[in-house]
């Protein structure tokens, strides 16, 4: 027997009975955003390896790790993207929309990483992202923060999010912070488990976010970032703060927040959802005022942020069940041609109550089969109304609301009033 061709591993079909809530959760999104004047721009999903070398570091999970990297036709070594801030600054070098302006935009779409596919971590993934350009104070720090918030709030997730924000101060503010830490893990070596032995000198921050016990204890004694913060960054991240405070917003300072990118300095954030166990965080970002420039632009301030659509989807459905329940894909009207004579009437008419109410969905039912066969299907389709067409007299309808089981007989020029008024 011919053996089935299976999905390639971490990557998911989204079937039908699920695109639906997708769809809801997006426009939700989408527009949301859109009410903040951010604008989309989609970009491609295949860039040159060298521009996530060096974006978002050479000594990177993501980077060492994670890539679908491939080499085409022409010999050129090209990746998969694996997050969109890399795509986006390119973009914008290339077609001289940065240099000088201020820019807030937003994408949508699947991103690839090559790690241990588990609950809310899959190897194509869709992400949500910001990114604003051209604005270096705090108060745009704080209206990403407000932006997630209502975010939140639109999809009812609120009560089950919480915010963790920190700041990696500037590039120098950070070396000096690097080497003390390095003399920490060097005194405590002996504790480090192999991993962070190989990070120590590599990528000594990444070992802040170790998820081993014994390490994450040992993190507790370990300087803190925020001690050694540039004064700039200080009063940044005071006022980011202060702000914050006066907006009552919640948040947790955690000083051993620093992300998996290398991009980043002064303001990161990450939202957690606890309920999802080990793949909690739903969204993570944070400023990046260095890229631009180190991807061949003019100096530019940026900041951004991208939420897991995947991880959303699954906290939604979990936390709100009743938001499934109230978004799934149901029909308004199934319009069944009694006999064969009439699938021509029936075409018809289904195209006219289309173009008469845009609003509605409308279903033609097809392949014959008698009456009692199509009003099955018109269940199955969850439709509120059904509609028989007979070629026997031309001009009479029969009318079915399945909700409540009333049946009426009306002319053909009656049928767009009627179904208004059973529908509004
Ligand atoms: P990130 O933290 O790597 O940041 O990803 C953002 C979000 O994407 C995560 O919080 C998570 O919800 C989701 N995500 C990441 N990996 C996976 C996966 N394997 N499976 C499912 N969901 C995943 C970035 O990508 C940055 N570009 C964000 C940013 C924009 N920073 C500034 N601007």
């Amino acid at each position: 027997m011919i053996k089935n061709i299976q999905a390639v591993r971490g990557m998911k079909d989204y079937l039908p009975t699920n695109t639906y809530i997708w769809q809801v959760i997006e426009n939700i999104l989408k527009k949301t955003l859109n009410s903040y004047g951010y604008k989309e721009i989609r970009l491609p999903i295949i860039e040159k390896i060298s521009l996530y070398k060096r974006a978002i570091g050479n000594v990177t999970d993501i980077v060492e790790k994670e890539m679908y990297t491939f080499t085409d036709r022409n010999g050129d070594v090209l990746t998969l993207r694996p997050e969109g801030t890399a795509g986006c600054i390119r973009a914008g070098i290339e077609h001289g929309f940065l240099y000088n302006q201020e820019q807030r935009l937003w994408y949508m779409g699947p991103m690839f990483r090559h790690e241990r596919p588990q609950k809310g971590r899959y190897r194509q993934f869709n992400q949500i992202g910001v990114e604003v350009f051209g604005l270096k104070g705090p108060d745009i720090d704080v209206e990403l923060i407000m932006m997630n918030i209502r975010l939140w709030k639109e999809l009812g997730i609120s009560n089950h999010v919480r915010l963790e924000i920190n700041s990696l101060g500037s590039l120098n503010s950070c070396n000096n912070y690097r080497n003390v830490l390095i003399k920490f893990l060097e005194k405590n070596k002996n504790v480090l488990d192999e991993n962070c032995k190989n990070r120590m000198y590599i990528n000594p921050m990444r070992i802040l976010d170790s998820k081993n016990p014994i390490i994450k204890n040992l993190i507790h004694d370990a300087p803190k970032i925020n001690d050694y913060l540039d004064d700039d960054s200080r009063i940044h991240f005071n006022k980011f703060c202060k702000l914050l405070n006066e907006l009552d917003i919640r948040y947790k300072i955690n000083p051993y927040l620093v992300r998996g990118l290398d991009y980043y300095n002064r303001t990161v954030i990450e939202w957690i959802a606890d309920s999802l166990g080990s793949q909690s965080t739903i969204c993570g970002g944070g400023r990046y005022d260095n890229l631009v420039k180190q991807l061949g632009g003019y100096c530019t301030p940026a900041i951004g942020f991208a939420l897991g659509i995947e991880r959303i989807v699954c906290l939604v459905e979990g936390v709100n069940p009743y938001f499934k329940a109230t978004n799934t894909f149901n029909i308004d009207v199934y319009i069944i041609p009694y006999n064969e004579d009439a699938q021509l009437m029936a075409i018809n008419l289904s195209e006219k109550l289309r173009d008469a109410m845009p609003q509605f969905k409308f279903v033609t039912n097809f392949g014959g089969g008698n009456l009692k066969k199509q009003i099955k299907r018109a269940v199955k389709w969850q439709a509120s109304i059904i509609i028989i067409l007979n070629t026997i007299n031309l001009n009479e309808i029969i009318v079915k609301d399945l909700r409540n089981g009333k049946q009426q007989k009306i002319s053909k020029s009656q049928i767009i009033n009627l179904l208004h008024t059973l529908l509004k």
